[in-house]
């Protein structure tokens, strides 16, 4: 079957200019044959994919307020392998309020999940211990909140507890409430209380648990819950889940992601900790940077699925870990972990009766879930020891035996035994996205595109890199296109979610040691503790989900195509930058291409010069360090005209998982050109180009490796669109930018509602002038008028906190629709157009 596709016209490309010209020379012509039928798009076509990423879920979608509730957060700066919660500290997010003091303890505590302790010691007065949440915690007025905690008195302390909410401004006490008095055994108190109607709307707020007298009061597993979703206790956040429900996924991909895999085995999604009641789950150092508290476990997965109507896409553990770590087919450890995977399995759709099944239910869901998908691992591409064959083939083995009527996916292609569905993903600039919109049809020649066999597609992640924390009109536009075509080739690709789904949005804090709430660049929702906001990449992908067709219509648009020019002249600053990893650059200067110096002997002893686009570096004696904790970050200098010109430097690296960065012609953090030196996990040296935070490499990869601890002299010679590099005087890199290729500028796409006789059809214009198009039904019989929903803007536009609407779609009557009309394409645009169409 040929796939239906867009027509380009390049006898009209020739004769345009670029951005002087005002409208096309002449309409573009769109085609809509209704007497053809594309293929079906399956129910639960569009989907979501999680982990636990940028605050997801804690300081995210689970809404819990209180942050290191059992007080296990390893110190501020030492979150990473093995750390481990301090002793006789106060604890991050933690502090003292009024006359007291606050360590904390590992003395008799409640079980083994909650091994440390909060001791509150108090001097005679009135004294607390407060938590700041998650970047605050949110106040809002008339608003219920339920605390629970455990708390023995020690010392002669047989006192009530004060539970209040404090804003920071005056240290207001919003509202309070008492326990009964404390005994000298452990006890769970459970407090409810209600924020006056003339209460503040306000994040910069505490929530604290104070007492008076002497003596002392251990606190454990302190929790604090606003109202939820449905109001289910301990349950999730409701503006979220009302931006997500507003998506109608039909499915979540859970629980990952490199969440699934864990930095190491130890850290693994080890499911089995992550269910029951939540005060006995241990939580685990996530793989982003920061601990989870694993109250958003199994069961809240499921409850999430539950409340959106969405089936759970199943992501078993499968023997890999993110270090490169792996256990081998047929060894005791892959035996545990498929045993374990087909228990996961049990515990999801198992019967009520059966052995997980029943812990399911004493979860509280007795139903057994609908499950179809299970994928075997994430991302195991990225083993190159070859083990994913042998893994793969052995957890298959043992799904399909015991359940058959499961479809298996599997990460990467592989050849040991056939999965159902292979997982691809793609994270890329827009231009390259819009090219990407042919990737599964029919003969694209795509090396990613229909594979053999008939084994099918689960996009499982993908997104338009650009704009950050969440992506900007113009990845919009990418993204619409990007899915559109997955949605025409829905006979090969089955299901598709976007990733990252949500990101904290604070920024980093310096004066509190906090960095910013998002470890991902460009992230489909927003949000802080009070508010949140979809990207205009979530209007779109809201937009399509809530206006979903049974089959695709097969369309042509026959429209001009732009060429854009290449700049003749490249330039931009200088930088160095980090990935994950400990380095220190020191004498770096920047020679012009006569020979003149365009910088001192050593740049970085000019600290005025630079600029930190994400985390400030250190620059002491000369030597320039990036801050602990950011895992990609780089540093900028120089001056934007530099055109060609040459940069040496000295570089060491001191831990990590990779090597150095040198970037060049960077226009901002966003736009530039970088040689990864030990990139890909330390194994590859590469060049990249970054456009509005989209970064592809580009030019030959060539083995390297960097050592940790020597210092190592680079240099780069760039001139024009070349680039050299060197280490201790020796070539190893040399490329050249690729030519742009061109990109068609305009895409359609329809599809038909079968029930109400709809015909949809998305038009999205890249350009920036508008598209007149004549459009033409061909074997329609009867049309009728409908609507229009129309998301555009500037490309550059993105959602806030503080404009979370500034893109937004804009709905209208759509009151000319006939077998042959006429419709405008606003510049920078994506437009849904539905309305009945009988055949
Ligand atoms: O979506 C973010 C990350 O990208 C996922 O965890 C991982 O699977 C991929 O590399």
């Amino acid at each position: 079957m040929k796939s239906p596709g867009i027509k380009t016209s390049l006898a009209a490309a020739s004769c345009l200019g670029l951005a002087a010209v005002a409208s096309w020379a002449a309409p573009a012509k769109l085609e809509v044959n209704l007497g053809a039928t594309g293929p079906a798009i399956p129910p639960n076509f569009y989907g979501l994919m999680t982990e636990e990423i940028n605050y997801s879920y804690d300081g995210g979608l689970f809404a819990e307020l209180v942050r290191n509730r059992t007080f296990q957060d390893p110190p501020a700066g030492a979150a990473g392998r093995d750390s481990k919660a301090a002793i006789g500290v106060i604890p991050p997010h933690w502090s003292v309020v009024g006359s007291a003091n606050a360590t904390t303890n590992r003395i008799d505590p409640v079980n083994a999940a909650l091994p440390v302790n909060l001791r509150l010691t108090l001097s005679g007065g009135t004294g607390g211990v407060a938590n700041n949440g998650y970047w605050g915690i949110p106040v809002k007025p008339a608003t219920n909140y339920t605390a629970t905690f455990y708390a023995r008195g020690n010392d002669g302390f047989t006192g009530p507890v004060t539970a209040s909410l404090l804003t920071d401004a005056g240290d207001r006490t919003v509202v309070k409430s008492e326990t009964s008095p404390l005994t000298a055994a452990w006890k769970k108190y459970t407090l409810a209380f209600t924020t006056p109607a003339a209460a503040p709307t306000t994040a910069a707020a505490r929530f604290v648990l104070s007492a008076s007298g002497t003596g002392s009061i251990d606190f454990s597993f302190v929790s604090l819950f606003p109202p939820t979703y449905q109001g289910v206790p301990n349950g999730l956040r409701p503006d979220l889940m009302k931006l997500l429900a507003d998506m109608r996924p039909g499915f979540i991909r859970l629980p990952g992601g490199n969440y699934v895999e864990g930095s190491r085995f130890a850290d693994r999604f080890a499911w089995k900790k992550m269910i029951g009641p939540a005060e006995q789950r241990p939580g685990h150092q996530g793989c982003w940077s920061y601990r989870s508290s694993d109250g958003f476990g199994l069961p809240e997965y499921l409850l999430w699925c539950k409340q959106l109507g969405a089936e759970p896409v199943l992501a078993l553990f499968a023997g890999y870990t993110l270090n490169g770590d792996y256990v081998a087919a047929g060894s005791a450890e892959l035996d545990l972990y498929t045993k374990e995977a087909l228990e996961e399995i049990e515990y999801v759709m198992g019967p009520a009766d059966s052995e997980w099944g029943k812990r399911r239910a004493a979860d509280g869901f007795p139903e057994p879930f609908k499950l179809k998908y299970v994928e075997i691992g994430n991302e195991d591409f990225f083993d190159r020891s070859g083990s994913y064959e042998g893994r793969f083939a052995q957890m298959a083995k043992a799904i399909r035996e015991k359940y058959p009527q499961l479809k298996i996916i599997a990460t990467t292609p592989v050849t040991s035994a056939k999965p159902d569905l292979v997982d691809d993903h793609i994270y890329a600039s827009a231009s390259t996205m819009l090219r990407e919109w042919s990737r599964y049809d029919v003969g694209s020649g795509h090396p990613e595109g229909r594979k053999a066999d008939g084994i099918k597609v689960f996009m499982g992640e993908w997104a338009t890199q650009g704009g950050s924390p969440t992506p900007n009109l113009m990845s919009a536009l990418a993204d619409a296109v990007f899915v559109m075509g997955l949605e025409r080739n829905a006979d090969d690709v089955l299901l598709e979610c976007y990733a990252p789904l949500f990101a904290n949005v604070n920024a980093e804090n310096q004066a509190k040691g906090h960095p910013r709430g998002w470890q991902w660049n460009t992230n489909l929702i927003g949000y802080d503790a009070l508010n949140s906001f979809g990207s205009p990449s979530y209007h779109v992908l809201a937009l399509f989900g809530q206006n979903k067709g049974d089959f695709v219509v097969p369309v042509t648009l026959d429209v001009p195509q732009i060429v854009k020019p290449e700049d003749p002249h490249p330039h931009g600053l200088v930088g160095v930058g980090s990935y994950g990893t400990q380095v220190e650059y020191t004498n770096l200067a920047v020679t012009g291409a006569d020979g003149h110096k365009l910088s001192s002997g050593n740049l970085i002893a000019e600290t005025g010069q630079w600029q930190f686009p994400n985390g400030r570096w250190s620059a002491t004696d000369g030597v320039l360090r990036p801050p602990g904790g950011s895992p990609q970050t780089w540093a900028l200098a120089g001056d934007p005209s530099w055109t060609n010109y040459s940069v040496t430097l000295r570089a060491r690296k001191l831990g990590g998982s990779e090597g150095f960065i040198v970037l060049w012609h960077s226009a901002d953090g966003d736009n530039y050109r970088w040689w990864n030196l030990g990139g890909w996990g330390n194994t590859v040296s590469r060049c990249e180009v970054s456009e509005s935070g989209g970064r592809e490499p580009y030019g030959p990869s060539t083995p390297f490796t960097i050592e940790t601890g020597r210092w190592y002299d680079l240099k780069l010679e760039v001139n024009g669109h070349s680039v050299r590099g060197y280490v201790d005087g020796k070539l190893v890199m040399q490329a050249t930018d690729e030519p742009n290729r061109p990109t068609a500028t305009a895409f359609a796409s329809a599809a038909y509602v079968t029930a109400s006789g709809e015909l949809i059809v998305k038009v999205v214009n890249t350009a920036d002038r508008p598209l007149e198009t004549e459009i033409h039904l061909a074997n329609a019989r009867q049309v009728g008028t409908g609507k229009a929903i129309v998301l555009a803007g500037d490309p550059s536009a993105v959602n806030s906190l503080a404009q979370p609407a500034n893109v937004a779609p804009k709905e209208e009557p759509l009151t000319n629709a006939a077998v042959s009309f006429g419709r405008t394409f606003p510049p920078h645009s994506v437009t849904l157009l539905r309305f009945p169409a009988k055949k």
